[in-house]
């Protein structure tokens, strides 16, 4: 699907909001970690790693995996706090933080409350075992943005994917791969000892913001390899 496609298909599941049911948001498993590929528009690589995500909490921990990732400028490693409404910018080889204000908790990992179940999907074969996923897509218009679609699991409310639609034409795949329902080490949602008492910086951004930001400044590197 190109990316007008996928608009069209947003923005027709939009649509049909207002005609769906309003039922209440599934509760996703309470720890789940995994490799997340984050892609922007015109196939931009944002993100490729580890994942680490505590639903309860609401603790996000993203590091990009130097070994796999397309070269750019920075690496992402973040730690996102979105209840306290902060975030880190972690370098762990030159053992620097940076603290910043999260101007929006809203983010990919789970079914926001305020969004609509518009339905389930069967993706692939429902016949034959092994060759389809049974699906439920959820999507909320976001101020400033466009239209947010999450994608869960029927079973487990496990989430399998989230698109994020900007009204510049840019967008956001988040795919959840290789998922478990554990975190092997929960030191991951706590700051590195080198964060200790570094002061918050003026300049705040959002997940999305951070995101696109890291999708523009790969447009300087080759957005496939050759
Ligand atoms: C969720 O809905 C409430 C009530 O309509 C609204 O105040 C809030 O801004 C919404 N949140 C988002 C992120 O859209």
């Amino acid at each position: 699907m190109d990316a007008v496609g996928v608009l069209c298909w947003a923005v027709w599941c939009i649509s049909l909001v207002g005609a769906a049911g309003s039922e209440q948001p599934c509760q996703p498993p309470p720890f789940t970690s995994g490799v997340l590929y984050v892609t922007a528009a015109r196939g931009m690589q944002a993100g490729l790693g580890q994942f680490s995500y505590d639903s309860g909490g609401k603790k996000l921990r993203f590091t990009d995996d130097e070994s796999k990732v397309m070269r750019r400028p920075v690496y992402l490693d973040l730690l996102f706090l979105f209840e306290e409404g902060i975030f880190y910018e972690i370098n762990k080889k030159t053992s620097t933080c940076k603290k910043r204000p999260l101007l929006s908790s809203l983010h990919p990992m789970e079914v926001h409350p305020n969004m609509t179940d518009i339905g389930e999907m069967y993706l692939g074969s429902r016949a034959d075992s092994g060759q389809g996923v049974s699906m439920k897509n959820w999507v909320m218009v976001v101020p400033n943005y466009g239209g947010f679609v999450v994608t869960t699991s029927s079973v487990g409310c496990l989430t399998l994917s989230s698109v994020l639609f900007t009204q510049t034409k840019d967008l956001l795949l988040f795919s959840f791969t290789e998922v478990t329902k554990v975190v092997q080490d929960p030191e991951v949602f706590l700051p590195p000892a080198f964060c200790d008492g570094v002061p918050l910086e003026s300049e705040g951004n959002t997940l999305f913001g951070v995101f696109l930001n890291q999708a523009s400044s790969s447009l300087f590197t080759e957005p496939f390899p050759k």
